[in-house]
């Protein structure tokens, strides 16, 4: 069974980043929760999980993929902080980080082991999509709504959906993780000697 600490062990950078440490530990007890209900036993294999089931990983993990996103959006929102002399709306750098941690959380419960060494959606998965498992246990253990929306809308759900202002810069950081494999696939990611 994988424990709190443990998941504190594995976003250590991110957490390390936040000021409000009653959300920090709320984000590490639903990623934690994430993982018993998913059946993940130790952090070890937790590290194995593939990035996503709809495309070619390239190798890109699930727990990688969670912390490139969180340090993006993160970026993505220091950029602006830093810059603009009037920031236009405000901007909850707590709430990046934690809804970056969480945003795929529902992912734990969306992938299974086939019993062949790989991967393939689960029952709970085909029955709703990780943007909707992941907002219900968020929910649950009595994340905010604002926590609930980074969530819920950070993929195609929340296409024309209202939104936090960090759901966008989660989506954003999330999308240029995606799609670079999924342009790959399809031959249309341009590298060097290559069309
Ligand atoms: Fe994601």
């Amino acid at each position: 069974m994988i424990i709190t600490d443990e998941i504190r062990g594995v976003f250590a950078a991110q957490i390390a980043k936040m000021e409000n440490s009653a959300l920090a530990d709320l984000t590490v007890e639903i990623f934690t929760k994430g993982c018993e209900r998913g059946g993940w036993e130790t952090v070890e294999e937790l590290k194995k999980i593939p990035f996503t089931l709809l495309t070619d990983c390239h190798g890109v993990t699930f727990i990688e993929h969670v912390i490139a996103v969180t340090d993006g959006a993160y970026a993505l929102a220091k950029a602006q902080l830093d810059t603009y002399a009037t920031v236009p709306y405000p901007i909850d750098l707590d709430r990046v980080l934690a809804g970056g941690i969480l945003h795929d959380v529902g992912k734990l419960m969306e992938i299974e082991r086939d019993g062949n060494g790989g991967y393939r959606k689960s029952r709970a998965g085909h029955c709703a999509r990780h943007p909707i498992s992941g907002a219900i246990l968020a929910a649950e253990c009595g994340a905010s709504d604002e926590i609930v929306n980074t969530i819920a809308c950070h993929a195609k759900e929340g296409d024309g959906r209202s939104q936090v202002v960090e759901t966008v810069f989660i989506h954003q950081a999330d999308f240029a993780t995606f799609n670079p494999l999924v342009m790959k696939a399809a031959g249309k990611l341009i590298v060097r000697g290559q069309v």
